[in-house]
């Protein structure tokens, strides 16, 4: 066994078993859009102590300052000695006050009882809180979803489902144990809840194994539309939770209820609903007729495969603008660490204003390949083409 510690928790690992492995059993968040497979270079963590060799992988993945620095990442790296561990800051929650004010109707609910509309999105859970007799939303709480430790979309989570026994429980507990921090920080009782998501969110909530969306035909266990009690799937809800019905494996219950709520089910023109999320959905709808269909969106707005990509992480450039020169601002006014999606789409949009690169992406200067938003982050030509 070597001891690795991360902040004031020490914990006990088999030697060489992997670091990911290890701070994921422990329920340690580290982002691994990849899933763990070595491609996206963004697990990084700062070991001292026993510090391991660097990899091949890490060394075209890691800067040179990083891997002297002893920046590891951690599905590349086994726990061979004691290690100290230290963590970016990832920002998980944000809150708003009162929100919404709804015209009081004759709803059944009694004065004073709390409900919750929870989105459990692929990269943010979302839980709103209303006061149901008056349908006043009340507040606000999100955070990253932390089954992105299992990678950063839904096909990588249903690999990691069939790679590593106990991934579909441990994903369902995440979501279930942040659903319920949420409510205990609100600290009143919860009365019933509506829980939507993609189709994939849905099976990991409810522990229904999602291995057939993944490969042809295409199909999952559920399609929901079903009533559970709050206790079914350890929620602290004292009443009952419905999942909406899903419209197939790739087009959510996220995307029904958005069709019910704007009431596209009665649209008199054509509208196009659209969402953009980690996976992009989109629904054509007149009459009583909708198409829908869906892709692949968001991973890249939220650092896949992007050099110096990061989540909403204190220190991810989060706006840049020209102004006689390349300006940005940071999350949390912190030294850049990296680039988040709304500080990709600026500087993108920098690089065509200044001619850098035309509105196609292609670099207009062939001996330049590298864009610097700042002295060490850049957004360079694989990066956009
Ligand atoms: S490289 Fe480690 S999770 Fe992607």
């Amino acid at each position: 066994m070597v001891e690795i510690q991360v902040g004031s928790m020490k914990i006990q690992a088999d030697k060489g078993k992997n670091l990911l492995s290890v701070l994921r059993d422990n329920g340690i968040f580290v982002d691994a859009p990849c899933g763990g497979t070595g491609h996206c270079g963004k697990c990084k963590v700062k070991i001292a102590g026993e510090i391991p060799p660097v990899t091949e992988t890490e060394q075209a993945l890691l800067t040179r300052s990083e891997i002297v620095s002893g920046t590891r990442l951690a599905c590349l790296t086994d726990c061979t000695g004691t290690m100290r561990i230290m963590l970016p800051e990832y920002k998980t929650v944000s809150k708003a006050g009162f929100l919404e004010t709804a015209q009081e109707i004759d709803n059944g609910f009694c004065p004073g009882e709390t409900g919750i509309a929870v989105d459990i999105g692929t990269t943010t859970l979302a839980v709103y809180f209303y006061e149901l007799k008056s349908g006043n939303m009340t507040d606000v709480r999100s955070g990253l979803n932390l089954q992105r430790r299992y990678g950063a979309d839904v096909i990588s989570r249903i690999s990691a489902c069939e790679a590593e026994q106990d991934a579909l429980r441990k994903m369902g507990d995440s979501i279930v144990s942040q659903i319920n921090g949420y409510i205990r920080e609100y600290g009143k009782k919860i009365a019933s809840a509506v829980i939507v998501g993609n189709t994939t969110m849905l099976h990991l909530l409810t522990g229904l194994d999602p291995s057939g969306i993944a490969k042809a035909p295409y199909l999952g266990q559920s399609l929901f539309g079903v009533m559970y009690a709050g206790h079914q799937l350890g929620l602290q809800v004292d009443g009952e939770v419905y999942l909406p019905p899903c419209i197939s494996s790739y087009v959510g219950a996220d995307i029904t209820a958005g069709l019910i709520a704007m009431n596209l089910d009665r649209s008199k023109e054509h509208v196009f609903y659209i969402d953009i999320g980690t996976n992009g959905e989109m629904a054509l709808c007149k009459g009583n007729t909708i198409f829908c269909c869906s892709v692949a969106a968001g991973p890249a707005f939220e650092g896949a495969k992007i050099k110096f990509g990061t989540g909403s992480v204190a220190g991810a450039i989060n706006r840049v603008w020209y102004d006689g020169g390349v300006k940005y601002t940071t999350i949390d006014d912190a030294p850049p660490v990296g680039i988040c999606g709304s500080g990709l789409i600026d500087a993108v949009a920098v690089m065509v204003e200044t001619g850098i690169v035309d509105e196609t992406g292609r670099f207009m200067d062939d001996q330049s390949d590298e864009f610097f938003v700042s002295e060490s982050i850049s957004i360079t030509r694989q990066d956009i083409r």
